[in-house]
């Protein structure tokens, strides 16, 4: 049953096959499946499929495997082609690779429990494959659903292709007429209840739960039926019954992860590099039917993470839909507050006079609607000051809250450069100066920082004490996370090292410019870590497998040591840990599968699932330039496999000396501050750490010196 495959795709495949898969794919076969390719040079050429390319911008390396758009910088191995290209998670594509290439795939063993879970799951999914078919036939084969279903969704302006494309359908106003369908189709009664359908009373009756509604399917991000929303016939709108009723939270339907028109989008948000977001279904259907179709629906909740990285896996920019109600707009703050903390990039649009995007589509043609969607899309800051400023007629109060409550959305976006731009914009558009926007924009960082931590107490606490009380979810309070640490120069503003600009006039003045030069002495320092460090993790990537020698361990016996355990074993002589998240996990993973037959650091890594760890050692591993550069005083006769002796040390002082050097900057920044200045003692304490890293550095120095010799 091809229903059965579909979800099967989601079981673990085991290590071999993938790498079988993985070696046989052949990214000139897999990406000409799709692009014409043309020869250019030692590589190939064609049209980019990812964005609107008029010069072949897309190259195809045969010996690297890979390829890359110059122009939008898509690209990869063949999975994440794959990947991109047909919008696929990391084993769908590997079935994909697998299928093309005739490879048999061998299954995980699963247990007893993982096995029941899956049968529940498939199961459900297929009483709902057939109800979605059932409700669409009840609407459009039979005398009453056409009367009534049909003609409901005819009537509000829906086009019979849009009714097609959403799979819309009917459920008659019988008691139990699905009931009896689906029992005669032989499904068991367990889990028709448990997909919500069907609802048993008390008195141990059962009936349709969606009986004489009109129904919405509700997709997975990959097709699948995980529920559905029933809404009454106009008609009854005023009446008692609620206008919407949905499917209940199942071990197939979880409310605070699905998006409504995701999967009807994916393809469309890729393409457009943007994704609306609206209310219901019915703004989703109507946005269809103008021709914009990267849209989904939140479905009249509030916002949660788990939906906005459903859509962050697609695109980074959104834009939310507003329904003209001042009220409903100041309620969803939390909203964009969390989707800038996810790193979105938002803009906001108001619809005029309460229209919502389904009746605004009514009233306007195609080209109307998109000319207007282009036009009213503003960032988030100027639709915050629109907004405000007319209430504040210049009220200085008023005016402070204004800012204050722009500072407080800007300071949960993660990213330093964008949080600078914002900080840029908002002082430009509210003529306050940039430094004050900073330095409130710090506190409030810090002051979240210091919230989050306390939360994290708490929840250890709690998690201590409540035993087996289960942890409690609060599905409507989703907390902004943006958990990302201060920036020195934020720690700077807080210490006191930069000038508070609640300071006088005059103290900033002077205190101003010796701290400048220190800041930009540190951020130096701290990318020299990061650049060192990449070194590093290059050397895993490319050779972590291979042998580095035999060392004699503490009782004299000799052990094999490999580059990914020597450089561990390198870190943790000085309790080093890197200082980037994917650093540290590729060193992690390395070190967990080294002992893997045939497994290859490379070949896995820039395989890897997680796009950002793979394309981060796409790069390490293919980068010509960044060896060569510290060893252009050798001549490069030796291809690097053989000079690991040689290089895997050398890049490990480097990365040394330059988290010594960074240290030794930051104890010049607190040296200067105030705090530091008025009291001996703390001077003291960092003048003798300040000694001690100057010792250490020099006996780097010459070790490296040393190396750089022979
Ligand atoms: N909703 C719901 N349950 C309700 C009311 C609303 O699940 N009782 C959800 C639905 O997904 C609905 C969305 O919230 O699409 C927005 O609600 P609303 O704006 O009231 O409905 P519309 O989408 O405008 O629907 P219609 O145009 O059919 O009235
Ligand atoms: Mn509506």
């Amino acid at each position: 049953m091809l229903l059965l495959q579909a979800y099967c795709s989601q079981r673990m495949i085991d290590r071999q096959t993938v790498d079988r898969i993985l070696d046989a794919a052949n990214i000139v076969d897999v990406v000409s499946d799709f692009v014409t390719l043309r020869r250019a040079g030692a590589n190939l050429k064609g049209l980019c499929p990812f964005h609107d390319d008029r010069t072949p911008s897309f190259m195809v390396s045969p010996s690297k495997n890979i390829c890359k758009c110059f122009a939008c910088g898509k690209g990869g191995t063949p999975v994440h082609f794959i990947m991109e290209h047909e919008q696929m998670t990391y084993p769908e594509a590997l079935r994909y690779l697998a299928k093309k290439y005739n490879i048999e795939i061998k299954e995980r063993e699963q247990t007893d429990e993982e096995k029941a879970a899956q049968s529940e799951r498939e199961s459900l999914f297929i009483v709902n494959e057939w109800a979605n078919e059932w409700f669409q036939s009840q609407m459009n084969d039979t005398v009453d659903g056409r009367a009534v279903g049909l003609a409901y969704f005819r009537q509000r302006g829906f086009r019979d292709d849009i009714i097609k494309k959403f799979q819309l359908g009917f459920c008659p106003d019988k008691y139990d007429a699905q009931w009896q369908a689906a029992k005669a189709e032989g499904f068991n009664e367990e889990y028709i209840l448990k997909t919500g359908l069907c609802i048993r009373n008390e008195q141990g009756k059962t009936y349709d739960r969606f009986r004489n509604r009109v129904i919405f399917p509700i997709h997975s991000i990959s097709g699948k039926v995980v529920g559905f929303g029933g809404r009454v016939l106009d008609s009854r709108t005023k009446g008692v019954s609620i206008k919407y009723q949905n499917s209940p939270e199942s071990s197939i339907y979880n409310k605070r992860r699905e998006l409504y028109g995701l999967f009807e989008a994916k393809q469309a948000i890729v393409r457009q590099e943007l994704c609306y977001l609206v209310e219901g279904y019915t703004d989703v259907m109507a946005m269809h039917q103008m021709g914009v179709e990267n849209v989904v629906a939140s479905s009249g909740t509030a916002l949660t993470s788990e939906q906005i990285r459903a859509i962050h896996r697609f695109t980074e920019n959104i834009v939310v839909i507003y329904d003209g109600d001042a009220a409903g707009i100041k309620a969803s703050q939390r909203g964009i507050d969390m989707l800038l903390a996810e790193g979105m990039s938002v803009r906001l649009l108001l619809l005029p006079d309460g229209d919502d995007p389904d009746s605004f589509a009514r009233k306007h043609s195609a080209e109307e609607y998109q000319q207007y969607l282009k036009d009213h899309q503003v960032d988030f800051i100027r639709f915050k000051t629109d907004l405000l400023l007319n209430e504040a007629h210049g009220d200085p109060i008023k005016l402070s809250r204004l800012v204050n409550n722009i500072v407080d959305s800007v300071a949960v976006i993660p990213d330093e450069i964008t949080r600078t731009f914002y900080i840029k914009e908002t002082s430009q558009m509210l003529a306050v100066e940039e430094r004050i926007i900073t330095s409130a924009v710090a506190r409030v960082r810090k002051r979240q920082q210091e919230e989050r931590q306390k939360e994290r107490e708490r929840e250890a606490r709690a998690q201590g004490q409540a035993g087996s009380q289960p942890q409690q979810s609060t599905p409507q309070q989703p907390q902004p996370q943006g958990d990302t640490a201060l920036t020195p120069e934020e720690e700077a503003i807080i210490a006191g090292v930069i000038p508070d600009t609640n300071a006088s006039e005059g103290a900033q003045q002077e205190a101003e410019a010796p701290t400048i030069n220190i800041k930009s002495a540190r951020r130096d320092s701290e990318k020299a870590i990061l650049q060192t460090e990449a070194l590093v993790v290059q050397m895993i990537v490319r050779y972590g497998e291979l042998l580095m020698g035999e060392f004699e361990d503490n009782d004299g016996q000799l052990q094999k040591v490999s580059v990914a355990e020597f450089i561990s074993l390198a870190l943790e002589q000085d309790d080093l840990t890197l200082h980037d998240e994917r650093h540290r996990q590729i060193l992690a993973e390395a070190l967990e599968h080294i002992g893997e037959e045939g497994f290859r650091c490379n070949r896995y890594f820039e395989n890897h699932p997680d796009l950002r760890i793979a394309e981060l050692a796409t790069e390490l591993a293919h980068d010509p330039e960044t060896l060569s550069k510290i060893h252009e005083k050798s001549i490069p006769v030796r291809p690097e496999e053989e000079r690991l002796m040689e290089l895997v040390p050398h890049v490990i002082t480097d990365y040394k000396l330059a988290i010594v050097d960074d240290e030794l900057h930051s104890l010049m920044q607190q040296l200067c501050s105030k705090e530091v200045l008025e009291s001996k003692e703390l001077s003291g304490q960092l003048m003798q750490r300040y000694q001690e890293l100057k010792q250490v550095q020099g006996e780097l120095g010459r070790v490296r010196g040393d190396r750089v010799m022979m």
